[in-house]
């Protein structure tokens, strides 16, 4: 079984949210063109995504930490399931040039306005849909706050993809630790689909026979 890890929560902290403001925000509606994960959900109002997502070098930290606890080296395979605009993969390669990235996300939107250094790297795909890549093909496998916005039933196939193609993943997820959490993040998510506490999810994991690395976030 996976280790859980800590590489992500330090950047998830730093942002502030008004949790009832958002939830008497016509939510409902806001969650519906979140889903759609367009313009709006990247680039739009911050009552329907991200409010501008650009680059801005935070996912540089991340990226080291992965490559120093995985021992990613100049010849490293990496996918990114659900890479968004691809700043993490850019990061890693900006830090180890020699290495292969690749990676996918279902938003159009988010591909054509992916790091321009990594964009002919990504593709569009589902993370629930079979991976065009062999048994073990990836060093390692990541899937930054993808996999929550998943349904049960989508969520077998896709930790079961990630497990076939890599040879160590590392997943975070959106989870919550008590009531609190779980309201604040029923308050805040707009696409989350999983709403699990940390020992579910680990139950989860070995249930769909994942044996990767995971993370959580919590809305504190
Ligand atoms: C919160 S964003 C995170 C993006 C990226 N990992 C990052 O951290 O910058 C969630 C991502 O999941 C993608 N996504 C949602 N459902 C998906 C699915 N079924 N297959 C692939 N990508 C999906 C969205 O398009 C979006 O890019």
């Amino acid at each position: 079984m996976g280790e859980l890890r800590n590489f992500f929560t330090p950047l998830h902290r730093k942002t502030s949210r008004n949790y009832v403001e958002r939830m008497l925000d016509d939510k409902v509606a806001c969650m519906q063109v979140a889903k759609e994960y367009g313009a709006r959900f990247w680039d739009g109002d911050r009552r329907y995504g991200y409010g501008g997502y650009r680059y801005d070098g935070r996912w540089e930290a991340v990226a080291r930490q992965l490559i120093d606890s995985y021992g990613l080296t100049e010849k490293a395979k990496i996918l990114d399931v659900g890479c968004g605009k691809g700043f993490l993969l850019h990061e890693l390669k900006r830090l180890l040039p020699g290495a292969t990235v690749a990676g996918f996300d279902c938003s159009p939107y988010a591909l054509e306005n992916a790091k321009e250094e990594v964009r002919g790297n990504l593709f569009q795909h589902r993370a629930q849909e079979p991976y065009p890549y062999g048994d073990k093909e990836f060093d390692l496998t990541i899937s930054l706050t993808t996999l929550h916005n998943l349904e049960l039933f989508d969520l077998k196939p896709a930790l079961a993809e990630i497990e076939r193609v890599s040879k160590r993943a590392y997943i975070t997820v959106e989870g919550y630790r008590n009531e609190q959490e779980l309201f604040n993040l029923q308050c805040w998510a707009l696409t989350c689909a999983s709403f699990y506490t940390p020992k579910a999810w680990v139950w989860l994991f070995e249930e769909f026979g994942y044996r990767g690395d995971y993370e959580f976030i919590y809305f504190e």
